[in-house]
């Protein structure tokens, strides 16, 4: 069994959820591969079984570059398991918000660029950094989220990790199995 898994990253929260799913499935029996599209290609995807694809979610968009694999790979992943997902700040917003994040970042994105259904979805959450700098665009959106993070008790004082690492350590589990079948 082989498993690809490909992200997008911005800050680097998706990045380490990928390593980490990939950690898991690893440890379960199963040979992975992880590739960071942002910095690195990936030409043939023919010899794996599952492929998951995962993106970091800015201004409700994902990264270009798994967009773009998934569309350069359409047909190929027409006959692969292919699973999807995201890390957003959805998590934190509550039942709506949640559900809102479901069918735009992940059933939109299926229903656009797969052919047929994904054997799995994950909507994961991310990093709050009060003292990260990207510069204008994330000091505005971190500007504009602190009023809901604090509605939901956060210090935003302080850096706050709200993926659950429990539940993206089951989704792998649940991966791992479903690339041996
Ligand atoms: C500039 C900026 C814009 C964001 N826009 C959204 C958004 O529209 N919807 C959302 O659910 N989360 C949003 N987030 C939260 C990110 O999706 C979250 O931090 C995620 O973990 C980022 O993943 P990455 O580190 O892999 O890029 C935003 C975060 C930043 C910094």
């Amino acid at each position: 069994m082989r498993a690809l898994i490909v992200f997008g990253s911005r800050y680097g929260s998706s990045a380490e959820i990928a390593e980490e799913i990939g950690k898991i499935m690893g440890n379960e029996g199963v040979e992975v591969d992880l590739v960071d599209l942002r910095k690195n290609k990936i030409e043939n995807i023919h010899h794996y079984d599952l492929v998951i694809v995962g993106s970091g979610i800015k201004m409700a968009k994902w990264t270009k570059e798994p967009l773009k694999f998934l569309k350069k790979n359409k047909s190929a992943l027409k006959d692969k398991k292919v699973a999807l997902f995201v890390s957003c700040g959805a998590p934190l917003g509550g039942k709506e918000k949640i559900d809102e994040a479901w069918e735009l970042y992940l059933k939109k994105i299926a229903s656009e660029n797969l052919s047929g259904e994904p054997v799995s979805m994950g909507l994961f959450g991310g990093v709050f950094d009060p003292d990260a700098n990207h510069g204008l665009m994330y000091k505005m959106a971190m500007k504009m989220a602190k009023k809901g993070y604090e509605k939901q008790g956060v210090d935003t004082s302080k850096r706050y990790d709200y993926r659950n690492w429990g539940e993206i350590r089951e989704w792998a589990s649940k991966l791992a199995e479903i690339a041996k079948e």
